[in-house]
């Protein structure tokens, strides 16, 4: 099958962690763009709840597919991609998206979570990749959003574990973007804000918000599932959603001893 990569109509997008969150809300405004969904979880009830969302959408929109998948096993991805590509023919955009957070400190820390923090948000995006680049070469492109953090490369004391695996992706999209240019496929590293999500309340170490956690402006995951759409269409490199992630970004690069205080009173445990 001869396949135009990015065409809206025929678009078929793979999402890890759709079961809650940004991924929940990807999935939803990619099918309201038109495009074809397989979206992937552990929690398999919360997939079931998401396609019901998917076709209950006003017309026309696009289909779901889901398959349970734990993006800390390759193998597990490998075969959550070969059932979507089976059942839709191909697969033109993924979105690394699944992740988990963690609070405490690195020495001190239950080994445990760290290992389920390296494991999913590392190892997972890897995985993600590795099944979908594959694919996209065969059909002559492709498009990879890989969801890191405004805080990759923050100076992020007890939450320093986490900080450093959104760094590796964002470091791992902008490597991977050059290594792929050759195979039409774009890469977009996009550094998220603090999102209305599950997110906190399952961080594991210490879950809820940071004690003393300053009143940070909270965006609704539609805003960043929509901005996924645009980065597709408009084939970005780098998403920044708000001024305020930007102001973030730019203190931490040139006050990254105020930013890290900041962060130590926040997040100590
Ligand atoms: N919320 C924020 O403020 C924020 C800010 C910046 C970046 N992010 C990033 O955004 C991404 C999504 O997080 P969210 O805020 O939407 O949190 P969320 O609501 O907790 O969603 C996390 C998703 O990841 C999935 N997941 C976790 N471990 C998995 C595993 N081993 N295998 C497969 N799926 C797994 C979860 O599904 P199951 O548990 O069903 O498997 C869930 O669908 C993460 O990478 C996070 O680091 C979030």
């Amino acid at each position: 099958m001869t396949v135009v990569p990015h065409a809206n109509n025929h678009r078929v997008v793979f999402i890890t962690g759709a079961s809650s969150g940004i991924g929940y809300a990807a999935a939803l405004a990619f099918a309201k763009s038109g495009a074809n969904v397989i979206v992937t979880a552990r929690r398999i009830d919360r997939l079931a709840t998401l396609e019901t969302a998917v076709q209950r959408l006003p017309s026309p929109h696009g289909a779901i597919f889901a398959v349970a998948a734990d993006v800390r096993d390759a193998a597990d991805i490998q075969r959550a991609m070969t059932k979507g590509v089976e059942h839709f023919g191909h697969i033109d955009v993924l979105v690394a998206n699944a992740g988990v957070g963690q609070r405490g400190a690195v020495v001190d820390s239950d080994w445990d979570d760290l290992e389920t923090l390296l494991r999913t948000n590392i190892d997972g995006v890897l995985h993600s990749v590795r099944a979908a680049v594959p694919v996209m070469r065969k059909q002559g492109g492709g498009h990879i959003i890989i969801v890191s953090s405004v805080v990759a490369n923050m100076t992020a004391p007890y939450t320093a574990c986490y900080s450093a695996s959104k760094a590796f992706v964002s470091s791992l999209a902008n490597s991977l973007r050059l290594e792929l240019e050759g195979d039409q496929i774009t890469v977009t590293d996009m550094r998220v804000g603090r999102t209305a999500t599950e997110f906190n309340e399952k961080r594991l170490g210490a879950s809820g918000y940071a004690a003393r956690a300053p009143k940070l402006p909270v965006m609704p995951a539609e805003k960043v599932g929509e901005a996924m759409v645009k980065a597709v269409n408009k084939r970005q490199k780098t998403v920044v959603l708000r001024f305020f992630d930007r102001l973030i970004i730019w203190a931490n690069s040139l006050l990254p001893g105020i930013i890290g205080r900041r962060a130590l009173k926040q997040y100590r445990v």
